[in-house]
């Protein structure tokens, strides 16, 4: 029998958070997306409420609880905001799961079957790092977009660009990388694209260690994170302490104009991380010619790296909730195949500034 799960690509990433109303305006007001679905006490669900946002082919649903006891209030106790499910479309749920349990490493749920007047949509939850969780999800018998128990609404943002999700990373914990990786090479079939150590990703206060696994031909990109010892505290052992735990550190979102996705994310009001001025003096050394005018990347704060297949541009939000964990992270590949090794010490002094401020460095 097969032991390929054949998963196709990130269906959607569903954000335990506070305020779902707030998180969903923040998402289309100044980050562009559409609000496309709602499912809450009107739509017969009585213990949440969920909008799912949609821009490009890139799925969000915000989900908050709004009774007292609850698995969702439960879990936004003690991570705060977060990302709870990083769901993944699959051809034939029951295929994957059988694969899955025969390679014998990850352990799916019992597949359910939820029937409604667009058909049955199928899925597996399987558990992986911290509480986050993949839900893989089968549309074959389902002909509708829009999930059970959400009802169509019509409330378009302004498209800031954005195309799809590049990768989502996740931070685990000291010496755990490697298990994780295991689990997503092993357990699941996904390759392991590049490695680099410490050494690579340090500055002088705080270090970090990432590998890169993926699967369908870069279709589904996870890094995973482990803190590495520097001087003081690792941003990723600062996103432990405050998620309590192992959990989605960010997750990078597709476009192709980085000028205009963040020009209008900026002048509506998304926050990004500011990049030392001194970075863009050394730039052109550093990344050789480019096709953007270095004069507007540095008004934006926009970084650039360069690998063997090319360049990309990147930037990084400040943290989308009140605690020091997730942000999105804007990119775009003019052939760049990587994740913007060369940046991080820019980024690392960058972030450590904000780090310093909380008092965490
Ligand atoms: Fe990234």
């Amino acid at each position: 029998m097969n032991d390929q799960p054949f998963l196709d690509k990130v269906d959607a990433l569903e954000f335990y958070v506070g305020s779902a109303k707030h998180w969903a305006y923040f998402h289309k007001n100044a980050m562009g997306f559409d609000m496309v679905g709602y499912s809450g006490p009107e739509t017969g669900v009585r213990d949440r409420v969920s909008y799912l946002m949609q821009q490009g082919e890139v799925k969000i649903k915000l989900t908050s609880f709004i009774t007292q006891d609850s698995e969702i209030g439960n879990h936004f106790k003690v991570h705060g905001d977060g990302i709870k499910d990083i769901s993944i479309r699959v051809e034939d749920v029951d295929e994957s799961v059988a694969a899955i349990e025969k390679r014998g490493i990850v352990k799916p749920g019992k597949i359910s079957k939820i029937e409604t007047g667009n058909g049955k949509l199928r899925a597996s939850v399987i558990r992986s790092y911290g509480d986050t969780v993949h839900t893989l999800t089968d549309y074959s018998d389902y002909n509708s977009e829009l999930p059970p128990g959400y009802d169509y609404v019509e409330s378009r943002g302004k498209s800031s660009g954005i195309k799809k999700i590049d990768h989502v990373v996740g931070n685990v914990e000291d010496s755990k990388m490697d298990y994780w990786v295991n689990y997503y090479v092993k357990g699941l079939d996904f390759k392991q694209l590049i490695s680099f150590d410490d050494k690579d990703i340090s500055t002088k206060y705080s270090a970090l260690r990432s590998k890169v696994v993926h699967y369908n031909n870069r279709k589904i990109i996870f890094p995973i994170n482990e803190p590495a010892l520097g001087l003081k505290k690792s941003q990723i052992q600062e996103f432990l302490d405050y998620y309590n735990s192992p959990g989605a550190q960010h997750a990078a979102l597709l476009t192709d104009d980085i000028i205009k996705t963040v020009s209008q994310m900026k002048e509506r009001g998304v926050e990004f991380l500011p990049t030392p001025p001194s970075y863009y003096e050394t730039l052109k050394d550093r990344v050789g010619s480019i096709d953007e005018d270095i004069e507007k990347l540095k008004k934006l704060d926009i970084l650039v790296d360069r690998d063997e297949d090319g360049y990309l541009l990147q930037i990084f939000t400040k943290p989308m909730g009140d605690r020091p964990t997730f942000f999105y992270e804007i990119i775009q590949r003019k052939g760049g195949t990587s994740f913007g090794k060369g940046n991080f010490k820019a980024l690392f002094e960058s972030i450590e500034q904000e780090q310093a401020k909380r008092g965490n460095l």
